[in-house]
């Protein structure tokens, strides 16, 4: 899955974007992450729904600053489990990637109990034995003070570390980085989520009784484009690959798609890799991606069926607090207190599969055009 001409890789590649060329727009929100971290705010969080261009923008800002840095996919604890085992496992290879970049490192970080260097390779005891995260990051700290560098550790989609939290031998990823800003002064961290609130819950950025509560950080959202822009990707797109659709199609996807560049990515592709353009594609396309959504929601719907129902109720025009309140009631035949009605609907926010809006009075949406066209027309 690989989409380049000469090394250039189009817009309609379908992996994470990694330069800035190959990035469509984005240049304020850019600018934006750049200034961010390379500012004395220790701590820069960056949100958005799935596939709206997180990864893209966080590879293209590490890849120009130089600085160095170690990167954490989080999704990975989803795949291999919510251990330290893997935490260690991806740190060390971070550590070992660092190290090989910037030699001086090695002097440093042979230092921390626990940890040997053999060659370019950090090794690490994961018994009684194993090395303080606190001690790493000291470590750095000084190797970064005594090169006038800052070493960012950036964590993509990290509400996954969420559950590496509390308990005997865990890890409160919260307090970590609250320690980290007051004691080292050169030590960065980019977050990056998904799932709205729940990052934010999760960092404790807006909950007075959680360690980084009131600490300087910034946040940065990344948007839908708009119909305009979402027109001019497509039509960017389309030339690089050598198709020309017309007028119709585009709206016709612009429509349907609605600014997620991601899903429009995937289109483009789907396209390149048939060689045309024509409503029928488009129309499987949609196929395709709405089983992509469904199995995510059923995810959700394991969790509790009354996510789905009350994301039904959005999808349907039941707009405010209580048209969804009605919604829900009239499905289960019964009345239902408030306190439970909010509670899925703030969970729902939090998640990213709601929107409030202020319209002036608060209703709430579904940002993804494809979850709102499953709930709308599937019966799930
Ligand atoms: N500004 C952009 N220009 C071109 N393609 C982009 C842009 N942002 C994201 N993409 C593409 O959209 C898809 C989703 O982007 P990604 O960065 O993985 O989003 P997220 O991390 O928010 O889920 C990828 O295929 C990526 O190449
Ligand atoms: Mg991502």
């Amino acid at each position: 899955m690989y989409l380049s001409i000469r090394g250039v890789s189009l817009l309609f590649d379908p992996n994470p974007k990694t330069r800035r060329r190959d990035l469509f727009d984005r240049e304020r929100e850019l600018e934006e992450l750049e200034k961010s971290l390379e500012s004395k705010i220790k701590l820069t969080v960056l949100l958005g729904i799935r596939r709206i261009g997180k990864t893209s923008l966080l590879n293209v800002a590490v890849k120009e600053l130089g600085k160095p840095c170690i990167k954490i996919d989080a999704g990975i604890f989803k795949i291999e489990g919510y251990t330290m085992y893997t935490l260690y496992r991806v740190l060390a290879n971070g550590l070992s990637r660092l190290m090989g970049r910037w030699r001086g490192l090695r002097e440093f970080l042979s230092r921390v109990k626990g940890l040997r260097v053999a060659g370019l390779e950090v090794e690490m005891s994961l018994d009684e034995e194993k090395p303080s995260l606190i001690e790493i990051l000291g470590r750095l700290d000084e190797w970064a003070s005594k090169n006038k560098e800052d070493v960012l550790i950036a964590i993509d989609e990290a509400q996954n570390m969420r559950f590496l939290k509390g308990g005997y031998g865990r890890l409160d990823f919260g307090e970590l980085i609250r320690y980290s800003m007051e004691n080292f002064d050169n030590i960065r961290f980019l977050v990056t989520g998904s799932e709205v609130g729940v990052v934010m819950d999760f960092l404790g950025l807006e909950n007075p009784s959680s360690p980084l509560y009131g600490r300087p950080s910034n946040i940065i959202t990344l948007r839908r484009f708009s119909e305009d822009f979402s027109r001019n990707f497509l039509k960017e797109g389309f030339k690089e690959i050598g198709l020309h659709p017309e007028d119709r199609f585009i709206d016709k996807v612009v429509d349907t798609l609605d600014g997620v560049v991601g899903w429009l990515t995937l289109l483009g592709y789907r396209c390149y890799q048939l060689r045309r353009v024509d409503e029928t594609l488009l129309r499987e396309f949609v196929n395709y991606a709405e089983k992509l959504v469904e199995g995510e929601l059923k995810k959700l719907e394991a969790l509790s069926p009354r996510y789905i129902e009350v994301l039904k109720a959005v999808a349907n025009g039941y707009t405010t607090w209580s048209d969804i309140k009605r919604w829900i009631e009239q499905r289960e035949k019964r009345l239902l207190p408030s306190s439970i009605v909010s509670r899925v609907v703030i969970k729902l926010v939090k998640l990213g599969y709601l929107d409030k809006r202020y319209t002036p009075r608060p209703e709430y949406m579904i940002p993804d055009p494809v979850i709102r066209k499953v709930l709308a027309t599937k019966s799930m």
